[in-house]
């Protein structure tokens, strides 16, 4: 019997628990030269804003112990171009499409979740970023306060596709927001975004990246979010979790899915090898075999089980 790969994540079903994490696999159909886009979970596109944004100065990625840090800065051509030149890609290709959105305000989010309205019949989901690092040196972290989660969030009701919050482990807080997320409608939270972090160019003795700060992603935050799935599952049993966080692997994934997740996102991986993401699903394909898992929905939350 083929393993049962299949998902749910709020209302909706998927047919495969690996989808790509916002910002690592572009605007649009870019992986689709290496990976079926139509046999991921989803494809999460680059967080979007109403309008284009050009981003942070260079350099914005630097290679980092078992990681990377980016100041990206959010750079986008914005909702309406993307819906106009990126979408029909995606859409052709057979992806299902979760779109990324983010603002400096609730109005902004407001803004772009109303642009969005007009393709919400060719998109399945929408994230709502709640949790870039590198947007003015970080004071746009709605993510660090469940008021100003419950706020964005509820700006963005308009839509009718189910949303999910995109949250952050760089607060201690991140059970509350999650919290907050839910009963502001979220049908899922997304966990973990990248970690804060810094690097010093000891020749120029300045900071390195042109952000100073940026998103610390890969490996070296894997351990974090298993941890910060694991607290959220335990806290919200009923919420549904897409975990992300340094996923290199069959195995790092089946942790995030121990630990609660319902699907994984593969991001920094994906700079390395730009079919790791189909990679990562035949692998947990080959683990259920190997561990006679014959649905992969049964490890979901396995381990919070006692005895
Ligand atoms: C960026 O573009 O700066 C990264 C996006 C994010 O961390 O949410």
């Amino acid at each position: 019997m083929p393993v049962d790969l299949s998902t749910t994540i709020g209302s909706l079903e998927f047919p495969a628990p690996v989808m790509t994490a916002a910002g690592t696999a572009g605007h649009g159909a870019e992986l689709s030269a290496y990976v079926d886009l139509s046999s991921l979970g989803a494809v999460v596109v680059k967080s979007l804003s109403a309008e284009p944004w050009p981003g942070n100065p260079a350099p914005r990625v630097h290679q980092t112990p078992s990681g990377m840090l980016n100041s990206v800065g959010l750079q986008g051509p914005g909702v309406a171009v993307w819906v106009r030149d990126e979408l029909p890609g995606l859409v052709e290709r057979g992806a299902r499409v979760v779109v990324s959105i983010w603002g400096r305000s609730v109005e902004d989010y407001a803004a772009a979740a109303r642009s969005l309205r007009a393709a919400e019949d060719r998109i399945v989901a929408v994230e709502v970023n709640l949790s870039c690092p590198n947007l003015d040196g970080g004071a746009h972290l709605f993510a660090h306060d469940p008021v100003a989660t419950t706020d964005v969030l509820r700006s963005t009701e308009m839509l009718e596709v189910p949303r999910w919050a995109k949250l952050s482990a760089n607060t201690d807080r991140v059970v509350e927001v999650a919290r907050a997320a839910q009963s502001a409608g979220a049908e899922a939270v997304t966990l973990i975004n990248t970690l804060i972090g810094m690097i010093i160019d000891t020749e120029s003795r300045r900071p390195l990246l042109g952000g100073v700060s940026g998103g610390l992603s890969g490996a070296a935050i894997h351990p974090v979010a298993v941890r910060t799935v694991y607290e959220v599952r335990k806290a919200i049993p009923d919420l549904a979790i897409v975990g992300a966080g340094g996923v290199t692997d069959a195995i790092t994934a089946i942790e995030l899915i121990l630990a609660g997740a319902s699907a994984v996102q593969v991001g920094t991986a994906t700079f390395a090898d730009p079919r790791a993401v189909a990679k990562i699903l035949d692998g947990l394909r080959t683990w259920c075999e190997a561990h006679e898992v014959s649905q992969l929905r049964d490890l979901i939350g396995g381990a919070h089980q006692t005895g």
